[in-house]
């Protein structure tokens, strides 16, 4: 499972890298907002950290609005992919920036219906939200398992995005499913390592080495 990091602040961006877990990054207008900088300007920095596809977002509706902004977002960097609503125009849009070898992220999905139509438009990644799902009282989780599935039985190469996680238990469940990537806010994707008999453990070897009086090396 890749492991891509749901933030636009550098500061995160540049920890988890060095850390070696980051395999991307997906930003959002709402992100861009939260990291308080410009989009341009942030976006190449993010890009120029993590070698992998880094997600940036069109905010036009409509198809031809839509492909000029991804235009100017490509130029930023090799590693961007742009990312498209899930609507109409969105799926056009992503078919003809897919058909033109570059990378499309078809984001705000909430329905296998949504996926298979990702899918067909060539998407590279489609970003299922889990958390906002369960937000509703439904299991995000179900939705997941369903589009697997569906890509499964037509062996569709869209990578399924795992996105909207707001726990460590929705990583684990999405691993267990077969989502390709998981997007994770930095403190999830931190909280992963957690354990008490871990900390337990540590605490009771470090105590043991102490008494021995030795040193390595
Ligand atoms: C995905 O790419 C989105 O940026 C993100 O996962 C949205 O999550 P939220 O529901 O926590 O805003």
């Amino acid at each position: 499972m890749k492991f891509f990091v749901d933030t636009a602040d550098v500061k995160e961006i540049r920890e988890l890298n060095e850390l070696g877990l980051l395999d991307g990054v997906t930003t959002n207008p709402s992100l861009i907002l939260k990291s308080g900088g410009n989009i341009a300007e942030v976006t190449k920095e993010i890009c120029n950290i993590v070698k992998g596809p880094v997600s940036a977002e069109v905010v036009a509706t409509e198809y031809a609005e839509m492909m000029r902004e991804a235009e100017v977002l490509s130029k930023i960097a090799d590693n961007i992919c742009i990312k498209v609503p899930l609507t109409l125009d969105g799926l056009r849009a992503c078919k003809a920036i897919t058909s033109d070898g570059r990378q499309v992220n078809v984001t705000l999905c909430f329905s296998a219906n949504q996926a298979l139509l990702a899918a067909k438009a060539g998407a590279t990644f489609i970003s299922p939200f889990i958390g906002r799902i369960d937000d509703i009282g439904i299991d995000g989780m179900e939705l997941i398992a369903e589009i697997r599935q569906i890509y499964n039985n037509y062996h569709f190469q869209t990578e399924i995005l795992a996105a909207s996680i707001r726990t460590v238990n929705h990583v684990k469940q999405a691993a267990l499913i077969g989502a390709d990537v998981a997007t994770i806010p930095p403190a999830t994707l931190k909280a992963l390592v957690k354990h008490p008999l871990t900390d337990k453990g540590l605490e009771s070897f470090l105590a043991d080495w102490a008494k021995t009086g030795q040193k390595i090396g």
